[in-house]
This record gives structure tokens, C-alpha cells and sequence, in this order.
């Protein structure tokens, strides 16, 4: 089982999701890029996110896809897509962190791509893997944290044709690649008869190119545990029985409350939509020590209905974790709102 202490910065940077406290499905979509402030610090600047996780996470990926290569996949029609994801996430970090990532045209489809963090330099033309030595979506999963979708447009509908998704919360990329937005929809309760899901498609459909959007999901997960994926449901899942037994201050040390930050954006050349999605684990022990986000977060677990707590698989252990809240006593100041 994996904790460690929250560094400063996960605390700084969480992308704390409640913005009531109640919480219901919703399309929640905003315009990406803008900076949240939030009692412990902001997040939200860019849609590539490098922190203290940063190589740890990247080792964790690379061992995931050497042991099950189905975490991976590209259609062939969506080989152009693969690259356009690369280039448009190496702009990204470049601008994001000008003094470690640098990405320099050479003129025509030739560039360079420097990543001092992992002591990286790469030449590469632009639509020959030869010259990157890589599939790109691949190579572009090895310089970010996050887990990338790319979704093709036709016929009216969105399709997951392509994809690197190593932390995936309950759910299983080698399952759901080729098919479409509204059928992998299709497990979640509550959104056919809203119209969340819908409503997202049609939004998604509309994206324009340079319009980035942004959502957040959250959930729970027991120990720091980013690959909660369905084929690895016998490792992880017997942590909700566990769970129960333990006492307060290892319920606090292993409860996480997981989030995700995802951006939705339309990538300009080959008009695929990529879904980036950013995994952030806070333990309650954490999330604890800023009173607001105490004090909000115990009132959602404890409101959140049952089919909701049940289809997120925190239904055994959701009230635990509200009283464990609220009776927090502050080992530390908490940290007040400014
Ligand atoms: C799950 C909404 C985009 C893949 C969910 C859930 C909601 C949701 C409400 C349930 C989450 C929970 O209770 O923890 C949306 C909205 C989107 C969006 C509003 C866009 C505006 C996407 C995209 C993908 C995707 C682009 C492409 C891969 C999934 C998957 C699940 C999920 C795989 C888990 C389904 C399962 O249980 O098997 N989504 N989503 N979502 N979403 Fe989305």
C-alpha cells in the first residue's frame, strides 16, 4: 500500500473540486487557462501541469505499458491525430516552462524538442516516426503526467480511436477504444435523463480549434494509487473491504480524495478532439489541514446519494470519511482563507 506525506506543493496546486456542498453531475465546462485561487494556493494555468510527481509518475507510466501494452492504442485512421496531440502538447509545456522545455522550428517539418527535466533532446520531422524513433502519441506520453484520449469526429458522433491511458479511475482504455462518447457514457447513472452527457457531446462536437475547455471529476481511491483501471480491479479492489477496519489515523493517511483535472481541446490540423486527463491524489490527512475544503468536502461525502456513492465505488467507506472530516482536530494550523 503506497502513502507518502503530501509535498507542499500537491497541497498548493490541488485542484480542489467543490464549488457547493452538494455535488451533482453536471457538464461543467469552462474556458481553460484561467487561474484558480484557492485557499491553499491556485491551479489552472496550463493544460499540462509538470510537479513534484513529475518523474515518479512518468516511471510509473512506463512500467504500466510495458506490462500491458492494451493501455495503449491508435487506430490507423489516427495516425495524423497522434501527431498533431505530440506537437500541440510540446507548445504547451514550452510555453507552460520556457526555462526547462524549449521547442524550436527548424523550418519546414523539421524541429527540435529539448526537455532538460529528463536530459532529453530529439530532431524530428513532423509526420515520419522514423525521424522521432517513436509512435508520437507514445513518445508524448513519456514527457507529460497527464493520460491522453484523442476522439475522431464522423458521422455526427465522437469515437476514443486513440489513446495512452495508464491511470485510469474504474474503467478499462483496451475495453472502451473504438467506441463512441454516448456508449462509453453508458455505466454512469443519472446522466441519460439529465442530458449531461448529451448536452457534453454536442458541445464537444462544436469545439473550435485555440478554444481550449476544462472539467474536473473526483472520486476516492485508497492508498496513492493512480492505476485504478479495471484490469487491475483484483489489486485494488479489495482495499474497500479493508478500508473499514483500520483506525482513524491510517484512514486518513490512506483515503484519498482523487481528482481529475481534464481538458477538452480540438486539435487544429487533423480536427480530432483530444480529452487530457490529469490525475491529483490529496490524503484526507491533507485535504484536512485547509478548513475550508474540511469542512466542504465532509458535507458532499456525507450528501452525495447512494446510486452516486455507489457507482463511484466509495459507498462502503463515504460516511467514514465525512465524520472523519469533521471531527478533524488540527494537528497543524489549518490554513485560513486569505
Ligand atoms: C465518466 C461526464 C468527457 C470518458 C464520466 C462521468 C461523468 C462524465 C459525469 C461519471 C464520473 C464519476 O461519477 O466519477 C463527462 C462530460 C464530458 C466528458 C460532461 C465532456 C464535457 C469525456 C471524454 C471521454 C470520457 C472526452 C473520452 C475518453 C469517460 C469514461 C468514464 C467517464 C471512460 C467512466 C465510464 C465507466 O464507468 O466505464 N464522464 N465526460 N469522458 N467518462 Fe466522461
Amino acid at each position: 500500500m503506497t502513502t507518502a506525506a503530501a509535498r507542499p506543493d500537491l497541497i498548493a496546486h490541488f485542484p480542489f473540486p467543490f464549488v457547493d456542498d452538494i455535488y451533482r453531475y453536471s457538464t461543467n465546462v469552462e474556458p481553460a487557462g484561467a487561474q484558480v485561487s484557492t485557499p491553499a494556493g491556485q491551479w489552472g494555468d496550463s493544460a499540462v501541469v509538470v510537479d513534484s510527481e513529475y518523474h515518479a509518475e512518468l516511471a510509473e507510466r512506463a512500467a504500466i505499458l510495458d506490462a500491458d501494452p492494451t493501455r495503449r492504442a491508435v487506430l490507423p485512421h489516427m495516425r495524423p491525430a497522434a501527431w498533431d496531440a505530440m506537437l500541440t502538447i510540446l507548445r504547451e509545456l514550452a510555453q507552460a516552462y520556457p526555462e526547462t522545455m524549449h521547442l524550436t522550428s527548424l523550418g519546414g517539418d523539421e524541429w527540435r524538442w529539448r526537455n532538460d527535466l529528463l536530459g532529453e533532446e530529439r530532431t524530428f520531422r513532423y509526420g515520419d516516426e522514423s525521424s522521432l524513433g517513436d509512435d508520437p502519441l507514445h513518445y508524448i506520453s513519456t514527457q507529460v503526467q497527464e493520460d491522453i484520449a484523442l476522439l475522431d469526429q464522423r458521422d455526427g458522433q465522437l469515437f476514443v480511436d486513440a489513446g495512452i491511458i495508464t491511470f485510469a479511475a474504474d474503467w478499462s482504455f483496451g475495453f472502451d477504444v473504438g467506441m463512441s462518447f454516448l456508449e462509453i457514457h453508458g455505466p454512469v447513472p443519472r446522466v441519460r435523463k439529465m442530458g449531461v452527457i448529451t448536452r457534453a457531446h454536442e458541445f464537444l462536437k462544436r469545439l473550435q480549434p485555440h478554444e481550449p475547455y476544462r472539467r474536473t471529476n473526483w472520486t476516492m481511491t485508497i492508498g496513492r494509487r493512480l492505476d485504478v483501471s479495471t484490469e487491475r480491479y483484483p489489486e485494488w479492489g479489495p482495499d474497500r473491504e479493508m478500508i473499514q477496519h483500520v483506525d482513524d489515523a491510517e484512514f486518513g493517511r490512506l483515503v484519498h480524495l482523487r481528482v481529475e483535472v481534464q481538458h477538452l481541446i480540438r486539435l487544429p490540423d487533423s480536427g480530432a478532439v483530444m480529452f487530457l486527463i490529469r490525475t491529483y491524489l490529496l490524503p484526507l490527512e491533507a485535504v484536512a489541514t485547509v478548513d475550508p475544503w474540511r469542512a466542504r468536502a465532509a458535507e458532499v461525502f456525507a450528501e452525495l446519494p447512494d446510486d452516486m456513492a455507489d457507482y463511484k465505488g466509495i459507498i462502503k467507506y463515504r460516511t467514514r470519511a465525512a465524520q472523519w472530516l469533521r471531527s478533524y482536530e488540527a494537528l497543524h494550523s489549518p490554513i485560513a482563507e486569505p
